[in-house]
């Protein structure tokens, strides 16, 4: 097949041992006997691999210290195996198919020993040393590979194995060539720092590799944001080299739309957050929007004028310029929809056409547009190679009304006003159909009821008890009351619609 076959070698079991010498340890081979190498080797090479566990495939080595029938592994290898030695493991042979080569392979790279150290790390140099170290290995994503690099032992986890037009899959695995372009990220706690990464130079779009959502206040969101980062900016991280190899066209703009008060502004504002280097332009559509003629057109030129000067002066090596059109609708309603005649928007909507995939068309921008009102866009503004990937932002279900919460309650919590009896996952249950912004004003209207126990209406100016004030589960059982969805109440809207049915059905 196309990820590679067994040759026609039934699975065999095989005893895991230890690898047979200190220094093996970090070669990434497993280790066999003299005979039992033979099973292994594909035809007409010198090399034997071998697929392990299913999971990952090894470049095997023959050594005399090793008995036949037992396999011999270091600790990482049998740690993501997840057997001990002694164990018995299946072990089949591996026939790499044919243009197998890897184009890009991103590593993750932790110390063996994880401490207090820090380390620089430079990418060019190691780069090379692990095309010359693991050359011709086989490298499967989520591998753990041991590397001993400068009298430092690093876990390095396989992130990402991309073979030249192959296909997205859930196995992605390839060979080390010469060619293959290697990109390392180190979480920030791991005390590494990886320096002269130069051509990768936009994989570090991102501040952290694993940015933490709730802790920006955002809740409920996880699923669209991977879809947003995968879709807009996955791309983004390869080399101009690779992306041509491969054949990728960055996505240029993308657009998110949903219900009001479901995220999407905050979204605008913490996605900077989240970027390295430039903060993304942040506009929104009225503020854009000028009542001179031809102002609102020379706005929106303003808008790229930086990215156009940097594509000038450094081509291929911009950076990433993130424009973010807040509430786009305002400026590109439908053209001709609008009936003052004087056909403004047109020439606005015409205006960003141009700045996206125009004559003058950039490659370092990526234009998010906002909208709770798709319905109104544009229709030109959503083909190909414009506004082409649509995330919608929808309500949050039970568990991201869960995560809302506990982002709008937190300070309380921490600060002992919210008190013990305060169920959220209760309320995250009977809040069907809430927004997150209706899920603030949930929290809002709960902290009113408390602090207006603790009011005196007789003596207003008496001072107030802080210590007791507390948040309680009644209060915001009260608040629910209160602040209803927009969208319906939180009853199960078939369950009512099915007992309706019944009542026509039998009266
Ligand atoms: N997913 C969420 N997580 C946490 N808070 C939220 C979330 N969604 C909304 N909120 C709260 O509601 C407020 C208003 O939301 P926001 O302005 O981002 O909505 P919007 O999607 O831009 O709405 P509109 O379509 O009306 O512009 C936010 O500032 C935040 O306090
Ligand atoms: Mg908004």
């Amino acid at each position: 097949g196309r990820y590679g076959s067994s040759g026609g070698v039934a699975s065999t079991t095989m005893n895991v041992t230890n690898t047979p010498a200190k220094d093996l340890a970090y070669t990434n081979c497993g280790y066999c006997s003299p005979t039992d190498i033979r099973n292994f080797l594909v035809p007409g090479s010198k090399f034997a691999y071998a697929l392990i566990a299913d999971a990952f495939v090894l470049t095997l080595a023959a050594h005399d210290a090793i008995p036949n029938g037992q396999l011999g592994l270091n600790a990482i290898q049998r740690r993501y195996a997840k057997v001990s030695t002694g164990d018995a493991i299946s072990v089949s042979r591996f026939v790499p198919p044919e243009d197998f080569n890897l184009a890009l392979l991103t590593l993750d790279l932790e110390f063996v020993k994880k401490g207090t150290k820090e380390e620089q790390v430079d990418a060019v140099s190691l780069a090379n040393q692990v095309r010359k170290r693991f050359a011709n290995q086989i490298m499967t994503t989520g591998q753990k590979v041991t590397l001993e690099y400068h009298g430092n032992g690093y876990i390095v986890t396989v992130n990402q194995a991309t073979v030249e037009g192959q296909e997205k899959s859930n196995v992605e695995r390839g060979m080390v060539s010469a060619d293959t372009y290697i990109i390392f990220e180190a979480a920030n706690s791991s005390g590494i720092k990886i320096v002269n990464q130069r051509e990768a130079a936009s994989s570090s779009i991102f501040r952290q590799k694993e940015f933490n959502l709730e802790s920006l206040g955002i809740g409920g969101l996880g699923a669209e944001f991977s879809d947003i980062f995968r879709r807009a900016f996955a791309s983004r991280v390869f080399p101009p080299h690779v992306t041509s190899k491969l054949g990728i066209k960055h996505v240029k703009g993308m657009l998110l739309h949903g219900p009001p008060g479901t995220g999407k502004t905050l979204m605008a504002r913490q996605i900077g957050k989240m970027l390295n280097g430039k903060e993304p332009k942040i506009v929104n559509g009225p503020e854009v929007l000028s009542k001179f003629v031809g102002e609102t057109e020379k706005n929106v030129r303003d808008l790229f004028a930086d990215a156009e000067q940097d594509q000038k002066t450094k081509g291929d090596q911009s950076e990433l310029h993130v424009i973010i059109f807040d509430e786009i609708d305002a400026i590109c309603k439908s053209r001709g929809s609008t009936r003052d005649g004087t056909g403004v928007h047109d020439s606005i909507v015409n205006q960003l056409l141009t700045k996206i995939d125009g004559v003058e068309s950039l490659n370092n921008v990526l234009l998010i547009g906002m909208t709770n009102r798709k319905d109104l866009l544009d229709e030109a503004l959503m083909r190909p190679g414009r506004l082409e990937v649509q995330v919608e932002i929808s309500l949050p279900d039970e568990n991201g009304r869960l995560q809302i919460l506990q982002i709008h309650t937190n300070k309380m919590k921490e600060n002992s006003f919210l008190s013990p009896d305060v169920n959220l996952q209760e309320l995250a249950a009977r809040t069907k159909n809430y927004s997150g912004a209706e899920l603030e004003g949930v929290v809002k209207s709960a902290v009113s009821y408390a602090l207006n126990r603790q009011l005196s209406m007789d003596d207003l100016t008496k001072p107030v008890d802080e210590e007791s004030i507390k948040v309680t589960m009644d209060d915001f059982l009260h608040a629910i009351n209160e602040v209803r969805p927009a969208f319906g109440a939180s009853t199960d809207d078939l369950e009512r619609c099915r007992l309706v049915f019944l009542f026509f059905v039998y009266n």
